[in-house]
């Protein structure tokens, strides 16, 4: 071993027991649930122990009880907004799982631009909930844009697309719309990244024309989400995986009554609304599903 890593990691060992015990483990568990909805069962026990080994070295605690009541006593939520931070999965990517943008492109802007043209609607409002670092909404974004190619008669003025997560920091990065070299290669096609990206040293830049069209926002599910007013399309993917049965149902609940009458709602490949809903018919379109309130 090097001799520095030697050091690193003995004074890290120092710094603080990065063993956690089960009844920290359920304390932290606890507040987690209550703070962000996500559900750790208790395989997770070294979820919890690695990803805020981190927050431990940089506050300098001993153990995790003693992070877990300086998060409780904490006024300011700083450490809270940390812990949440550390514990969120935010893997993401171009284009995920492909469908839902083939069902935007192939089924429901047809739909909505049909509307435009007769006069009978002036917007389609999207809502991307969990938006990680904005691979989402700039795919959706995207895959409107290209539409237009086709159909010159709508413009980028006839889409919202609001992007919210929990976490600040993907938000910033989202907002800011640069990416390295490993990020952009996840799914983006050589065409779309010459169309809709500027290319600095070793950076891509999402075109303004793109960046322009989505609006990131602060927001946590597990708070009332009734302000952001009607939707025509809800994207709530690879988030649900992470919650309780009864949030789960909850939120299903609450998109449902903000979607337009016969809006959507897509999910993640792994997801499925099935045991937790009654409230939606499922789409097929392709080898995609998708769902329409009822
Ligand atoms: C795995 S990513 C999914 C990103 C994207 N939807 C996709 O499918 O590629 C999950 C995101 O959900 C966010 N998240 C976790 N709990 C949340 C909550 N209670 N409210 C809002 N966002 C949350 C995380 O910060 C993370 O960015």
């Amino acid at each position: 071993m090097q001799t520095w890593l030697k050091e690193k990691s003995t004074s890290t060992q120092a710094c603080c027991n990065t063993m956690i015990s089960l009844e920290e483990f359920h304390l932290i568990r606890d507040y987690i649930q209550k703070h962000c909805g996500i559900h750790l069962t208790e395989d997770k026990v070294y979820l919890v122990e690695t990803r805020l080994t981190t927050l431990m070295i940089e506050h300098g605690f001993k153990t995790f009880g003693e992070l877990y009541s300086k998060a409780v006593s904490d006024n300011t939520n700083t450490l809270r907004d940390k812990v949440i931070e550390a514990i969120t999965t935010n893997e993401t990517f171009w284009f995920r799982d492909l469908h839902p943008f083939g069902i935007l492109n192939e089924v429901l802007f047809n739909k909505f631009a049909e509307e435009i043209v007769s006069g009978n609607r002036t917007k389609i409002k999207i809502w991307c909930c969990a938006c990680s670092t904005g691979q989402e909404p700039y795919s959706i974004a995207m895959t409107y844009l290209d539409y237009l190619r086709k159909n010159p008669s709508l413009s980028p003025d006839h889409i919202e697309i609001l992007a919210t997560d929990i976490s600040s920091t993907v938000l910033f990065l989202g907002k800011l719309g640069r990416y390295d070299s490993l990020a952009i290669s996840r799914g983006l096609s050589d065409e779309f990244k010459d169309r809709y990206f500027d290319k600095g040293e070793k950076v891509w830049s999402i075109k303004d024309n793109v960046k322009r069209m989505v609006k990131f926002q602060k927001l946590n599910l597990q708070e009332s989400f009734s302000h952001l007013g009607r939707h025509d399309i809800i994207f709530c993917r690879n988030i649900l995986i992470y919650f309780s049965t009864e949030f789960k149902q909850d939120i299903l609940q609450r998109i449902a009554a903000l979607l337009q009458p016969n809006g959507y709602l897509f999910l993640g490949a792994s997801e499925s609304i099935i045991m937790y809903t009654d409230q939606y018919d499922m789409m097929r379109h392709a080898m995609g599903l998708y769902y329409q309130v009822k």
